[in-house]
């Protein structure tokens, strides 16, 4: 039986509601790092969402993200679903068949693949920017964070780009319907939608988009059935739009928060490629999970088998153990320092689309520096934000003063 709250230590107890703790909704990062302010140990025991661990410490996080055989990544979420069908692909697969995904995978993700897609993703980021900053006064996670990346992948993957408001509305719903029910019900929608894209992708034979790509990927005479395809075409929406527009809008927060910063990125956009991990890392939003698959000791501890252990990855990136100052923006951190944030995990799972999500946030901002001189938070407005396994805001009102 995994852990209770009557068998935790009382130095092991904590009191963290990743999901619905009430600061979450006025500003969820701040929340989340007063949190780890209050930290000094590397792990503890919290009774809410189902009772889960919960990782401070970047090294030790780091140890069970790498290790996938102890720590398993069925079913992802807090608290976790052991009912849910079907898996995501490739995230939930065990050890064999996840290497077997990444083998056929990664060709379609690989730098010099995504280095092709630039010229697409700058002309989508200019005509939505263009669009949208007419006026002084926007959202920029309705108006610019979303509508970008959900374009993005509607082309590369062959959706119907005159479907995006659905699109929208469906992947909103997935992430923020207020009843469990409804977020399945949106869930199952993207679902039928991505099965019936799949079906006339076999039809049509060829092709240069990212379905067509999975559909003939073939290694060493291994290919991917077309119910894998498509449940990584689900994983991929799921994973490939909510979380680009979440480290945008939150990037612009910092932004927003920091003008002294932001004029130096206006004065000089193409130092925002310099910049990206750091940005990431001090934004890293996914609280990832694993699960024990068998009783196991984890830095002194007895952990039981189906324990939930969570890594949230905004508090991982700024263990000060790891990253001297955390809280300080410093492009000027070791290459090693710079590559070890947890924005996108670590280990076997580590993030596959993540050339694609730096190239997608280094195009927008640097196309949003270049247009916007200054940039503010919208007095008399507020903030809106979530907790949960993807942290983020749900609004993000913000003034502007146009560059001449
Ligand atoms: C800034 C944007 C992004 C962030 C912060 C992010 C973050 C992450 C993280 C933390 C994981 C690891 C989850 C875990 O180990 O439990 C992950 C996995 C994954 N991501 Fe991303 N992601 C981003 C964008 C994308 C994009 C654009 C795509 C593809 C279109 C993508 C596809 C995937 C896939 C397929 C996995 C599962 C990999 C596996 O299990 O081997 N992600 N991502």
């Amino acid at each position: 039986m995994p852990t209770q709250w009557n068998d935790v230590p009382e130095p092991l107890r904590c009191d963290i509601d990743i999901v619905a703790d009430p600061g979450l909704a006025e500003d969820p990062q701040g929340c989340m790092l007063a949190w780890l302010e209050a930290e000094s140990r590397p792990m503890a025991f919290t009774p809410h969402n189902g009772g889960h661990w919960i990782i401070f410490s970047h090294s030790l996080a780091h140890k069970v993200l790498c290790d996938a055989r102890a720590f398993g990544s069925f079913p992802i979420g807090v608290p976790p679903n052991f009912q849910q069908r079907p898996r995501l692909i490739p995230l939930e697969s065990g050890p064999e068949e996840h290497r077997r995904y990444r083998r056929l995978l990664l060709p379609v993700f690989q730098p010099t693949v995504v280095q092709k897609m630039e010229r697409a993703v700058r002309e989508t980021a200019i005509r939505v920017l263009d669009e949208a900053l007419t006026v002084d006064a926007l959202d920029f996670l309705a108006d610019v964070a979303k509508p970008i990346p959900t374009r993005v992948f509607a082309e590369q993957m062959g959706l119907e780009v005159d479907m995006l408001p659905q699109f929208y509305a469906w992947e909103q719903g997935f992430y923020r319907a207020p009843t469990v029910e409804e977020r399945a019900a949106c869930g199952q929608k993207i679902s039928e939608h991505l099965q019936g894209v799949v079906a006339r992708h076999q039809e049509q034979q060829s092709g240069d988009d990212i379905v067509h790509l999975l559909l003939a990927a073939e290694v060493e005479g291994e290919k991917l059935t077309p119910e894998e395809v498509h449940g990584i075409a689900y994983l991929l929406f799921l994973a490939g739009i909510d979380t680009v527009a979440s480290m945008l809008s939150l990037t612009v927060l910092q932004f927003a928060r920091n003008p002294g910063q932001y004029s130096g990125f206006h004065q000089n956009p193409e130092s925002i490629g310099g910049s990206v991990d750091e940005l990431l890392r001090l934004n890293a939003f996914i609280s990832l999970n694993r699960i024990c698959e068998a009783d196991i000791e984890l830095d002194g501890l007895q952990l039981k088998a189906g324990d939930n252990v969570v890594i949230p990855s905004a508090l991982t990136s700024r263990d000060p153990n790891t990253f001297p100052v955390p809280d300080l923006f410093n492009t000027g951190r070791s290459r090693t320092e710079l590559n070890q944030h947890h924005a996108f995990g670590a280990g076997a799972h580590k993030c596959i689309g993540l050339h694609l999500a730096k190239l997608e946030v280094r195009v927008v901002l640097e196309e949003f520096c270049r247009r916007v001189e200054r940039v503010s938070l919208s007095p008399g407005k507020t903030i809106v934000g979530h907790g949960g396994t993807t942290m983020g805001l749900d609004t993000l009102p913000i003034e502007i003063v146009r560059a001449s």
